[in-house]
């Protein structure tokens, strides 16, 4: 069925070499316990199916998630930052497309116990002590050669300021911006492309859709001479 449906897809990404982050990263604190980012990774598999129906070879990078892999997709899994990091680079030097839809948590913690801590009868608290991982997304377009790159970026308020920050900050050509607690766990959302040109609003839609229509959007600001989508917004974002 996923064949068929990709059949009436536009192989707007024939020949792409794609890789995708997904999910949350989960940072172990001990053998039972960890620090994790809220995403399901819906957004990201949406699309890996997407590109991979758009006709382009997709590399799937996922943190932990309950989500069945896109028809087509070779998935990697991964748990922490670090091991994202590594997959990451060691692959994306072949690949024409980035696109960091994980949700990477910021740290980890720097004294993992290598046993359960036990709780304390007193009250008494652990202390944890926390080192920044590595921002994959800002490393990759820091490359000399670096593919085409796509950050996402959740936000809980402002996303119009902090989304073309995040971008010039990130040093990226397309920034996605959407409103964290809006989206997450769920089959919709709505969506805020940034770029050099201004800002691009896809209104609230199935994760499906908004990824057939990003892909669309990424396709056409690598066409040679692309049209500018011009759906340029009134958004209540
Ligand atoms: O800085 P912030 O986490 O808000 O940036 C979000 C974007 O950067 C997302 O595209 C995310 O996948 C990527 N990112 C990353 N590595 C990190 C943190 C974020 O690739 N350590």
């Amino acid at each position: 069925l996923e064949q068929v449906i990709a059949l009436f897809q536009p192989k707007v990404l024939a020949n792409q070499r794609v890789l995708i982050t997904a999910g949350p990263t989960f940072e172990p604190i001990d053998p039972v316990r960890g620090l994790t980012n809220l995403s399901s990774g819906k957004m990201g598999f949406a699309i890996a199916r997407a590109a991979r129906q758009a006709g382009a070879d997709v590399t799937l990078v996922s943190g932990p998630t309950a989500l069945q892999t896109p028809c087509g997709v070779y998935r990697i899994n991964v748990q922490t930052a670090e091991q994202m990091h590594d997959v990451v680079m060691s692959r994306v030097n072949t690949k024409e497309i980035f696109i960091a839809v994980a949700a990477v948590a910021d740290w980890r913690i720097a004294n993992i116990s290598e046993q359960k801590i036990k709780k304390d009868i007193h009250g008494k608290v652990p202390t944890l002590q926390f080192v920044q991982n590595p921002d994959i997304l800002a490393e990759v377009a820091a490359l000399p050669n670096p593919p085409y790159c796509v950050g996402f970026a959740a936000e809980s308020e402002n996303l119009l300021q902090y989304g073309e920050a995040k971008r010039k900050k990130k040093n990226i050509p397309l920034l996605v911006g959407n409103i964290g607690p809006q989206t997450f766990g769920k089959d919709q959302n709505e969506l805020m492309l940034f770029d050099a040109n201004g800002q691009t609003y896809f209104p609230r839609a199935n994760k499906h859709e908004l990824a057939r229509q990003l892909i669309a959007a990424i396709a056409a600001r690598l066409a040679p001479h692309h049209e500018q989508n011009s759906n340029t917004l009134q958004s209540s974002l």
